[in-house]
């Protein structure tokens, strides 16, 4: 099987084994994930708002075209990345996610990660820093990348504020753009330890 029908098989499992289930009723769409299967990075955000319900496409809304404005600020298109979220469908009325519910989705992101074989994952936001990097505050870590283990698989996570919450609070905003802009280097520094 190629990359894509693993993922079409991921989205398979979640709906096959009614992950979620009272999410699977309320929600339009099953929002597995976007972009480019041989991605160097992978970027994981919190659950699909209201826009990507509808349309089935994590990070089309307000935070997405502010993520694209940041992506293009570093040469990057959304075609150059993959992005999926931890939560794949919609909470009602976008509350945050309940931990049973990100507990639920864990184990389907990680076999999106060992389908992709990004260099980085960047986390965005706190639910999904929270299970690569647990114990950890996002106001402390955020911007540096950190290796971890999980049984066979090797990870460099890089923690981010979250779009949405940078969007309208200037300092919030300055210090993800400054965050963002490291990201090159940081991939360039991981190919190179791996060479
Ligand atoms: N916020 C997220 O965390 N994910 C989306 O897909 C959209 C907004």
């Amino acid at each position: 099987m190629d990359k894509q029908q693993l993922l079409d098989q991921i989205a398979a499992d979640i709906r096959n084994k009614n992950i979620c289930p009272d999410l699977a009723k309320t929600a339009k769409n099953l929002v597995i994930g976007d972009g480019n299967l041989n991605a160097e990075i992978v970027f994981i955000g919190e659950a699909p708002g209201k826009n990507e319900d509808e349309q089935g496409i994590p990070f089309v809304g307000a935070a997405g075209k502010f993520l694209n404005e940041m992506l293009a600020s570093i040469n990057l298109a959304r075609s150059d990345i993959y992005i999926t979220n931890i939560v794949k469908y919609r909470p009602p009325n976008n509350r945050d996610p309940l931990p049973d519910e990100k507990r639920a989705f864990w184990p389907y992101l990680i076999k999106q990660l060992q389908i992709i074989q990004p260099k980085l994952v960047v986390t965005l936001g706190r639910h999904s820093m929270e299970y690569f990097l647990p114990n950890q505050k996002i106001s402390q870590v955020h911007g540096e990348p950190c290796h971890i283990t999980f049984g066979q698989d090797k990870l460099v996570v890089l923690p981010l504020f979250h779009p949405a919450a940078a969007l309208y609070n200037g300092g919030l905003r300055q210090t993800l753009l400054d965050d963002f802009a490291r990201l090159p280097a940081i991939v360039e520094k991981i190919k190179q330890e791996q060479a």
